[in-house]
């Protein structure tokens, strides 16, 4: 079997992560959608044009430019021992559009990981990440027992090298946690929606996860099925 992949995840259950480590152990790009966006518009290709049209006004893209991108992504040279598509699709919509495209152009997809995780769960996950200021690598989380920052003058601070914590504007705007992880958790017409699209079909097999565990035990889980 191949390994065309999908991953999904709220903002907050480790999906980058999960998708890099999936990358290395396949040698398969790991292919992120904002990214594709950023490089048309960069380069200013037709697609990236007519895109930065909708995003200059404040609007969606429409699926009949996205969808062309991430397929011209998925059709380079890279690509042929497979990929792992992260970002896309957001909805039921875009789903449905997605596979009927990929068979269209004869593209397999053979598997779509799902990172179960709790709303609340996943919030507290991003507003408790905390930065070190010496070294990016030293994570700490005031949520997670293993990597809890240490107490030192009555401040939290660095639980490997003692240096001062900060947060990243980005974890701590709730309006934009809200908001994205409504467009989410919509089983209506959200992202829900279209991982439960791809549940009721005979498509691609389904691996769904228990993103409250570790990130080893949720790579485990991801291993025994691909
Ligand atoms: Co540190």
């Amino acid at each position: 079997m191949g390994k065309n992949i999908l991953v999904f995840g709220p903002n907050g259950s480790g999906k980058g992560t999960q998708g890099a480590i999936v990358q290395k152990k396949y040698e398969i790009p790991h292919i992120e959608s904002g990214a594709i966006f950023r490089e048309h518009i960069g380069g200013g290709t037709e697609l990236g044009k007519k895109a930065k049209e909708f995003i200059d006004r404040g609007d969606l893209v429409p699926d009949d430019i996205t969808i062309p991108m991430m397929i011209a992504r998925l059709q380079k040279d890279d690509c042929e021992a497979g990929w792992i598509l992260d970002g896309f699709p957001r909805s039921k919509d875009q789903a449905i559009t997605l596979a009927e495209t990929l068979e269209k152009e004869g593209l397999a997809l053979d598997y779509v990981i799902e990172i179960v995780l709790d709303r609340g769960i996943a919030k507290e996950r991003i507003m408790g990440r905390r930065l070190c200021v010496k070294d990016n690598n030293h994570p700490n989380h005031i949520a997670f027992e293993a990597i809890k920052p240490v107490e030192k003058d009555g401040k939290l601070v660095c639980r490997v090298c003692g240096a001062d914590l900060i947060t990243r504007p980005d974890d701590q705007d709730e309006d934009a946690i809200d908001k994205r992880h409504g467009i989410y958790y919509d089983e209506t017409t959200g992202t829900m929606a279209a991982v439960n699209y791809f549940k009721s079909g005979s498509g691609p097999k389904v691996i769904s996860v228990d993103g409250s565990k570790s990130i080893g035990e949720v790579t485990d889980s991801i291993m025994n099925e691909l």
